[in-house]
């Protein structure tokens, strides 16, 4: 891993693009490179907590990804569901907190309950993992700001905003990362990323791997060290 300079990168975040090209350049349905996509996601969230990185963000469904054929959105769904059922036992032994960001308001209570029951088993441990699901970060604001209009509020901070965000109590994303070629953020942690180090990369999403984190763990490192001093 990358030498530490005065900044460590405490929080990465990745926007996991490419699975549907990945599919398509193989001739196989998008489904199939959501699913590859899964897999690398695994692989890469815990490798991340493995070298030291003590929280991950990853985007996995958009407020807009709902605009997708249905046959895709619900393959999407099932894989999320898989991964909530395997990580009960997945995370028995390892040091992670689960997290779901984003609003859940649209998915089936079958589903909310399991993802509750998850985050509360894995609550209070060292790491964590966000899985943002129904996620955009101009409607996490704007639920953040009528939950203050709901508690009387009528002038407020950016403390208080930050209280309210879905990542409420962790540090901000130190880099983001975005594989698939594409060079924007996307509406990902919209207020979060306003110091963010910003790290894109042509590889598919299917296609990246534990030597594409420590590539970018190293540009960070790097980036630091060259605009860190006084
Ligand atoms: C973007 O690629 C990817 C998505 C919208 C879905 C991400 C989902 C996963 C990685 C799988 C499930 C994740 C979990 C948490 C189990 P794209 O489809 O926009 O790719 P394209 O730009 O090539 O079409």
């Amino acid at each position: 891993m990358a030498e530490k300079s005065e900044k460590t990168l405490r929080h990465i975040a990745f926007i996991m693009d490419g699975n549907g090209r990945w599919a398509t350049k193989r001739g196989l349905p998008r489904e199939a490179g959501h699913k590859a996509g899964a897999e690398v996601f695994k692989t890469v969230s815990e490798y991340c907590v493995d070298i030291g990185i003590p929280i991950v963000t990853v985007y996995a469904f958009s407020t807009e990804n709902w605009k997708r054929p249905k046959r895709e959105v619900d393959a999407i769904f099932r894989l999320f569901s898989q991964y909530i059922e395997e990580a009960f036992a997945r995370f028995l032994e390892k040091d992670l907190v689960i997290r779901f960001i984003g609003d859940r308001t649209p998915f089936p209570k079958s589903m909310t309950d399991r993802m509750e029951e998850l985050e509360r088993i894995t609550a209070g441990r060292k790491n964590t993992l966000n899985i943002a699901i129904n996620y955009g970060g101009r409607d996490e604001i704007k639920r953040a700001v009528n939950k203050l209009i709901a508690e009387g509020k009528t002038e407020i901070t950016e403390a208080d905003i930050e209280a309210k965000l879905d990542t409420a109590g962790e540090p901000m994303p130190d880099m983001i990362v975005r594989t698939g070629a594409e060079q924007r953020i996307s509406n990902f942690l919209t207020w979060q990323s306003a110091y963010a180090e910003l790290y894109f990369t042509d590889t598919l999403w299917p296609d990246f791997g534990k030597e594409d984190v420590d590539k970018a763990v190293e540009e960070f490192y790097r980036r630091n060290r060259r605009f860190g001093g006084v």
